[in-house]
């Protein structure tokens, strides 16, 4: 997969998509990331990328031309159609559904806005998708941009090996539930021990506990991704002995 991602800071994509498993996506060319500064492709002296806005108020707003000779700059580069994504809290939230849609393409071009925005003219011909990454509000798109990037990084095919596979990752298992808790050595520790299922080498009994711990710990923590989870009778059976011994005080999970 390529995504060029449009930036005042094409240092940061870079820098902060160069570590771990997105780094090492890079190295195998298995993704491509290239930044594409407006700067580069603002006239005047000044090279102004933003301007006042229009009815006054604080802040600056990025001016259409330079986006639009960026934007035609990374066009040229490869021709291949891409769809044009613009971060910022006005957009979709993203979700891992989305995410794994996004990671089928073969391309795609990020915008990155800073100031109080991008020019709406700009948004209106140019932008085929706006994507939020949570409500709150970052100084710019490049984080939310790295954010999208590692998340399609990972669901590329070879990126990630055995070990780190994604099937059992929060979300992408059955019914897009959350991950159960994880354990390893020491078995006894000053702060717990580990539960005895997992040791007990019973690996339907071990899958059955999974499957509880992640239908628990998703009633605790994000009921509203169970009304989405389309529940078995057996899950539902499951989730039913977890609240019985949540309420009773059990050690089910500790909210
Ligand atoms: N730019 C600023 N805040 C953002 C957010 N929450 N999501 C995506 N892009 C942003």
């Amino acid at each position: 997969m390529r995504i060029d991602v449009i930036s005042l800071f094409p240092e940061f994509i870079d820098q902060s998509t160069g570590f771990g498993v997105v780094g090492r996506a890079r190295e195998r060319d298995l993704l491509q990331v290239q930044g594409w500064n407006p700067r580069d492709h603002a006239t005047g002296n000044y090279r102004r990328v933003d301007d006042r806005p229009f009815g006054g108020g604080p802040g600056m707003v990025m001016l259409i031309e330079p986006l639009r000779a960026c934007l035609d700059a990374a066009r040229v580069a490869d021709p291949a159609p891409a769809p044009v994504v613009y971060l910022t809290p006005q957009g979709r939230p993203l979700t891992q559904a989305r995410v794994r849609e996004l990671a089928t393409l073969p391309r795609m071009i990020l915008l990155c806005g800073r100031y109080e925005g991008v020019d709406e003219r700009f948004l209106v011909n140019e932008v085929d998708e706006e994507i939020s990454i949570g409500d709150y509000v970052l100084s710019g798109g490049e984080l939310a941009a790295a954010v999208l990037i590692d998340a399609v990084a990972r669901l590329q095919d070879g990126v990630l090996n055995d070990a780190e596979s994604a099937a059992q990752d929060s979300f992408e298992g059955e019914g897009g539930l959350l991950d159960c808790p994880h354990y390893t050595h020491p078995a006894s520790h000053a702060w717990g021990e580990v539960p005895d299922v997992l040791r007990s080498g019973n690996h339907a009994a071990i899958a059955r506990w999974r499957r509880q711990q992640s239908l628990g710990r998703t009633w605790l923590r994000r009921p509203d991704l169970l009304d989405e989870a389309g529940l078995s009778k057996a899950d539902r059976k499951l989730l039913e002995a977890f609240r019985a011994e949540h309420a009773a005080g059990g050690k089910a999970e500790q909210p």
